[in-house]
């Protein structure tokens, strides 16, 4: 494809040129397309000059790029994050007879002559042909404001009323509004200071989420509240956090006042939910996949662009004994870049499996990893399971294990990859993961210059960028010191690119 470059993701979103962050605007049209759009700036490698870039996508694997969306309107005059809906009975009198008519929600941002931040206020823009070119609302802004620290609204629609979430990024708030016809909006309350607090909130998302039980049952709806903080994070930089609750049309109320952690990796910012999937369906989000301490100065720009969106994602929240609620998050369904099999082993146990995948010219691979049969009782300090991604030509790598004793940690290592040297680029993370009725399962996704790692199908995922010199291409899957009784599987497929 013509997304060359050793770093370009192959399954993964990235702009065709220049810098992008945040995802804005997506949502599902009636005709099942996805409509992605992302802060860009479409003339340099780094943040700035924000437009609204736009890609459409069957599958959500497969993009196609479009013309640029929304346009800043006027000198010192950013289009910054916000989101956008299907207007499908005409509440805001754009749209007549059409049933498909797209509002677009966003931020103004102003800057000063000297460059510092002036008023954020929220504006809309109203398209006829579903999301591919849009008209700036003439009586913009729809919400006006002198602060320069209010911005990314993001609107759903419940019951009878459309209801926007937006940041007062400074205060640690949340503002919620509502409004019938997404042009007079009605200040109803404030979530605020609960939590992590960093320095700043920003791109909130409030979400109707299912419930499911520990076993896979969907229960009840949820809702749940979520939350970008940047910077401020406690391994550095941007995360997001969530909050599930209640939510009455007006109000939202957290379940307990539990700081809670989206993604243990530091390249999960800013995710948003598309408008539009069915709530039968379970909501779908993308994010971005960097972290603003290092972003700008990552060596992608050497291909001519910075920045990829995370894999879109299916989530829904379930309780877990010992650890409490738990936002569950994993790859939507990946049919569509599935390549073929490069290897199958199901008896991993206290052994190694190495797979050279050099010749897959994406250079992008899945894995998933299944034990079984751990026993409650007796394992092992020393039991472990491992998986290395090596270059053979630099033995450059990046690595992660999980400890099947105490208290469950798994950690990621990309400290192994050498084309990147930046003191916030953090190269060790972890979490605990908790195995559960003798069974634990990890899987992955490597593509280029992303990983993202999903334990026990979800429940814990990480997303980390990494660099190296050369590219990874051997793949190391081992186990040691698990007890009689175990039994581990393992498949490796590569991924075709959709580029
Ligand atoms: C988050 C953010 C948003 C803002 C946008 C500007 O990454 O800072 O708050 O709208 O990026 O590009």
């Amino acid at each position: 494809g013509s997304y060359g470059g050793q770093y370009r993701p192959q399954v993964h979103f990235s702009p065709p040129s220049h810098f992008m962050n945040d995802p804005n605007g997506m949502f599902r049209d009636q005709n099942g397309t996805w409509h992605l759009y992302y802060q860009y700036n479409p003339t340099k490698s780094v943040a700035g000059n924000q437009h609204w870039g736009h890609a459409t996508s069957q599958d959500l694997y497969h993009w196609t790029n479009q013309p640029i969306a929304l346009f800043p309107p006027k000198k010192n005059v950013y289009i910054f994050s916000g989101s956008a809906v299907i207007d499908k009975n005409n509440t805001s009198g754009f749209f007549g007879n059409q049933s498909n008519g797209v509002v677009a929600i966003y931020t103004l941002a102003e800057y000063l002559d000297d460059g510092s931040p002036g008023p954020q206020s929220q504006a809309i823009a109203y398209s006829y042909d579903s999301g591919f070119t849009f008209t700036p609302y003439d009586g913009n802004p729809v919400i006006p404001s002198n602060s320069s620290q209010f911005r990314d609204p993001k609107v759903v629609w419940y019951e009878d009323h459309w209801v926007m979430v937006v940041a007062y990024a400074q205060e640690f708030a949340i503002g919620i509004f509502t409004s019938p016809d997404l042009i007079e909006w009605t200040h109803a309350s404030n979530f605020s200071n609960q939590g992590l607090l960093g320095l700043q909130w920003e791109c909130p998302n409030l979400v109707r989420m299912p419930l499911y039980t520990e076993d896979g049952q969907r229960r009840d709806d949820m809702w749940t509240m979520l939350i970008s903080i940047n910077p401020g994070a406690p391994v550095g930089g941007s995360i997001t956090e969530y909050y599930p609750g209640t939510f009455n049309g007006t109000h939202f109320e957290a379940v307990d006042s539990v700081a809670r952690i989206a993604d243990f990796g530091k390249d999960n910012y800013a995710g948003q939910f598309f408008f539009g999937v069915p709530d039968e369906e379970d909501p779908v989000s993308i994010a971005w996949a960097s972290n603003w301490q290092y972003t700008q100065t990552v060596p992608t720009a050497q291909e001519g662009w910075r920045s990829a969106m995370s894999l879109p994602r299916r989530n829904y929240l379930t309780r877990i004994d010992r650890v409490g609620w738990k936002l569950i998050s994993s790859p939507y369904d990946m049919q569509p870049i599935m390549g073929r099999n490069l290897a199958y082993n199901q008896s991993l146990v206290n052994g190694s499996l190495t797979v050279d995948f050099s010749d897959i010219a994406s250079n992008a691979v899945y894995w998933e990893v299944n034990v079984t049969g751990l026993p409650k009782k007796g394992i092992p300090e020393m039991a472990t399971l491992n998986f290395t991604l090596l270059s053979p030509i630099t033995a450059e790598y990046i690595r992660g294990g999980y400890y099947f004793g105490g208290d469950n940690p798994f950690y990621l290592d990309r400290g192994g990859a050498k084309g990147f040297d930046n003191v916030f680029f953090t190269d060790k993370l972890s979490t605990n993961s908790l195995f559960r009725n003798g069974s634990w399962s990890m899987s992955g996704v490597m593509d280029r210059s992303i990983l993202e790692l999903f334990l026990n199908d979800g429940v814990d995922s990480a997303t980390a960028t990494f660099f190296a010199t050369q590219p990874l291409t051997f793949l190391i899957i081992s186990t040691s010191s698990l007890p009689h009784g175990t039994r581990v599987s393992t498949r490796v497929n590569a991924l075709k690119s959709s580029w």
